[in-house]
């Protein structure tokens, strides 16, 4: 059946089965950075970014959603949010091998933008929502809140906690 998508801020009309995941659909389409990972919700690889949340699009049925702006790595890559988060990366010596990069990258962003980028704990609690053997929890929490602060400084506003 037809269902029309908003992938990256384009309106799609995609031949396919409802209960498909979304992460098959946005391979289909072309969006690698979609990765075929888990299947279960536990790597991060197939990380998508909608409704303010980072989320595994391989627990997705397409048909699930139809009225939801979805945001993949190839497009976040293009914005200033993601420059602060690779900066801070740089800064703090995170190398992420690409395989379950997006994971961390809508992680880091949605805790920036949940506003609570200084509490630790929040920040492991979202991390260990799925693995990754290229980093380890306190040195991501570094980087997560360094990203933070350059956001806040490149935004210049009290937006988020000062
Ligand atoms: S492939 Fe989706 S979380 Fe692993
Ligand atoms: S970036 Fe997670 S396994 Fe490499």
């Amino acid at each position: 059946m037809l269902i029309r998508l908003n992938i990256n801020h384009n309106s799609l009309s995609i031949d396919c089965r409802p209960d498909e995941p979304l992460s098959a659909v946005l391979r289909r389409l072309g969006f690698l950075s979609v990765k075929c990972g888990c299947a279960k919700g536990l790597c991060g690889a197939c990380t998508i970014f909608m409704r303010e949340r980072s989320v595994p699009s391989c627990l997705i049925p397409v048909s699930a959603v139809r009225d939801a702006e979805i945001v993949t790595l190839e497009h976040f890559m293009q914005t200033e949010d993601y420059l602060d988060i690779v900066s801070a990366f740089r800064k703090t010596g995170i190398e992420l091998c690409g395989f379950c990069n997006a994971g961390k990258i809508f992680a880091a962003h949605e805790i920036i933008e949940s506003g609570s980028p200084r509490e630790k704990n929040t920040i492991m609690e979202r991390l260990r929502t799925f693995s990754c053997s290229c980093t380890e929890d306190e040195p991501l929490v570094h980087a997560i809140t360094l990203a933070a602060e350059i956001r806040r400084q490149r935004l210049g506003s009290i937006k988020y906690g000062r």
